[in-house]
C-alpha cells in the first residue's frame, strides 16, 4: 500500500525548519490544542516529547522517513511535504490510508458511532470489512479503549476493555480534516511494512525518524508485554545496525529507545540526549513512575 513517487526529475524541494524551528517549539509544547495532532492515542506516542526532538531536526532536510509511525506525532509536527511512513501495524496503515483517500466518509461513520459500553463492545466485537468504515471503527475504538492501548488476541481480534470515556474524543473532526490533507499529500506514502523495506529509499540529506517499540526486559518502562512479543533484540540490533548504514550514508538520523546500557553500546557512535517520561501504561498506577528514555542523533546539536 503506498502512493506518491520518490523520484522526481528536477532537484526536490527541501524542507527548511530553521526558519520556523521557534514555531514549531511553540507548536509542540501546545500539542493538545495544535492542529494537526495526533488524532490516535498510541504506547509510546512522542505526542508529550516533541519539545525534546525540535532543537535536535536537521535545519534543511530532503525526504523524511518515519518507519515506526504510531499516532505519527514527529510527523504531524513537521508536516513535510515528501514523506516515507510506515508500521508493521496494518490497521493502524489501513486507518491512515482510508482517512487520507476518503477524509468525509470516515467521519460520516464515525458520527454514527455513540460513545457508551454497549456500542463499544457491538463494534468491538463485529468489526466491518468495508476500509472506511473500519477505520472510523479503529477510531472510536481506540478512543473508547481502556488506555488507548492496542492489544489483540491470538487470533488477530482487538481485546481491550471499554475505557469510559470522559467525553466522545472521536468528534475532533476539523483537526481529523487536517491530518487527512497531511497525509494525501502526492509524495507522501504509507506503507505496512517492516522499518527497514521503508528506509531502503533513504538517501543523502534525506531525515529518517526512528522511535521503535523500546528494549524493556532490563528496564521496565510499562509495557513489556506489548513491546516483547514484538519488537526483539535481534530487532533492536537489527534497527541499530540499519541507522548506522544510513548515517555512514550522509542520513540524518534521530533515533529513541530506553536508556539501558545494552542499547547504549548499540548507538555507541551517536550523540546522546537523556530525557525523562512518566510512564502510563501499567495497570497498577502505583507501579507508574519517570522513565529515562534516550534521543540518539546522527550528528551533533
Ligand atoms: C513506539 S511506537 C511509535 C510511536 C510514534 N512515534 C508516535 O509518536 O506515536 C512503535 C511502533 O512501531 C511499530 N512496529 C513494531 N515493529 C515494527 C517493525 N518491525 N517495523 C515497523 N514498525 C514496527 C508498532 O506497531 C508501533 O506503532
Amino acid at each position: 500500500m503506498s502512493r506518491g513517487n520518490n523520484s522526481c526529475g528536477a532537484t526536490p524541494p527541501q524542507s527548511d525548519v530553521q526558519e520556523n524551528r521557534n514555531e514549531l517549539l511553540d507548536r509542540a509544547r501546545r500539542i493538545g490544542s495544535a492542529t494537526p495532532r495526533p488524532f490516535l492515542r498510541w504506547a509510546g506516542s512522542k505526542r508529550a516529547h516533541l519539545h525534546h526532538l525540535v532543537d535536535l531536526i536537521p535545519s534543511r532536510y530532503g525526504r523524511y522517513f518515519e518507519p515506526f509511525l504510531g499516532s505519527g506525532a514527529l510527523f504531524f509536527l513537521l508536516e513535510p511535504t515528501r514523506a516515507s511512513l510506515g508500521d508493521a501495524c496494518s490497521e493502524l496503515t489501513a486507518t491512515y490510508e482510508a482517512l487520507s483517500q476518503n477524509p468525509g466518509l470516515v467521519i460520516r461513520h464515525l458520527r454514527g458511532l455513540r460513545v457508551n459500553k454497549e456500542t463499544y463492545y457491538a463494534v468491538r466485537g463485529n468489526r466491518s470489512r468495508g476500509p472506511y468504515k473500519r477505520a472510523a471503527e479503529f477510531i472510536y475504538l481506540n478512543k473508547a479503549c481502556w488506555n488507548g492501548l492496542y492489544r489483540v488476541n491470538a487470533s488477530g481480534e482487538f481485546n481491550v476493555p471499554y475505557g469510559r470515556p470522559k467525553k466522545n474524543q472521536s468528534e475532533d473532526y476539523p483537526n481529523l480534516r487536517e491530518c487527512a490533507s497531511k497525509l494525501a499529500r502526492r509524495a507522501v506514502t504509507i506503507a505496512n511494512a517492516d522499518f527497514e523495506h521503508v528506509l531502503e529509499s533513504a538517501t543523502e540529506g534525506d531525515f529518517v525518524f526512528l522511535d521503535p517499540p523500546y528494549v524493556t526486559r532490563h528496564n521496565n518502562n510499562g509495557f513489556i508485554d506489548y513491546n516483547e512479543r514484538l519488537f526483539s533484540w535481534a530487532d533492536q540490533r537489527r534497527l541499530a545496525a540499519t541507522a548506522q548504514r544510513l548515517r555512514n550514508n550522509g542520513v540524518h538520523v534521530l533515533a529513541t529507545n530506553a536508556a539501558h546500557k545494552d542499547v547504549l553500546k548499540l548507538y555507541r557512535n551517536f550523540d546522546k540526549y537523556p530525557f525523562d517520561r512518566r510512564s502510563t501504561l501499567a495497570a497498577d498506577t502505583r507501579k507508574r513512575g519517570m522513565v529515562r528514555e534516550m534521543i540518539f542523533s546522527s550528528r551533533p546539536r
